[in-house]
């Protein structure tokens, strides 16, 4: 599955960008700063809520934040569907408190080490970083395929149940390595919302499709 995330598009023309992908994009991904743990800053609750009732997507929401907590109790009126923060916090995630129904996933930079199987066991999804976090339109990092790889056979030698998300600098040139190195889901940014949004969303799509096809 393509999740389109909105850090990259325009802020200012938000409205348009999504009005294209309602009821075709299921799941929406929303990244939150805090200024500290990336360097940059990008949503507060009530343009999320918006966008939540407007659109109704279901939301996938990436805490890049030192403190998740304190950011999860600040969006907790918004429905989260998929909830992600940091491995590089040290935070474990039965130390969080997270609102009732959301799927949790740990997020790891590219150059962290592995997730420990004691954390991997029991989480619903690992989201490898193809960039080092913060910013929309980042370098794409090479070992991200060796990082999706790790996790895809620690989760078959292991039986874990966890699905691999790919966030960041996702596009065509790299999507099917992904798919093959064991990638379930990619967040894509600027390979939609720097094109047509909903032919970029349906290309990648297909590619992904084609590629299980084949499997
Ligand atoms: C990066 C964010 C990503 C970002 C992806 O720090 O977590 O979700 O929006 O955007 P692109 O696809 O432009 O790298
Ligand atoms: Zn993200």
């Amino acid at each position: 599955m393509i999740l389109p995330s909105i850090l990259s598009a325009s802020h200012l023309r938000l409205f348009e960008k999504l009005t294209p992908l309602a009821g075709v994009a299921p799941r929406l991904h929303i990244d939150l700063e805090d200024g500290v743990f990336v360097p940059n800053l990008s949503f507060g609750p009530k343009v999320i809520q918006e966008i939540y009732e407007t659109f109704g997507f279901a939301l996938d929401v990436h805490y890049m934040v030192q403190d998740p907590q304190r950011f999860i109790d600040i969006f907790s009126g918004i429905p989260q569907r998929w909830i992600s923060y940091h491995a590089e916090t040290g935070i474990l995630p039965n130390e969080l408190s997270f609102p009732s129904g959301t799927s949790i996933g740990m997020a790891v930079n590219p150059d962290s080490k592995r997730i420990p199987d004691a954390v991997l066991s029991s989480l619903d999804f690992v989201v490898v970083m193809g960039v080092y976090p913060g910013f929309g339109g980042a370098s794409f990092e090479d070992v991200t395929y060796d990082n999706v790889s790790w996790y895809h056979s620690r989760r078959t030698e292991r039986r874990y149940s966890y699905d691999i998300v790919v966030d960041g600098a996702v596009s065509r040139d790299n999507i099917i390595g992904l798919k093959q190195s064991g990638a379930d889901h990619f967040v894509v940014g600027s390979g939609i919302f720097k094109h047509d949004p909903l032919k970029a969303y349906t290309e990648l799509s297909n590619l992904c499709d084609n590629y299980d096809g084949h499997q």
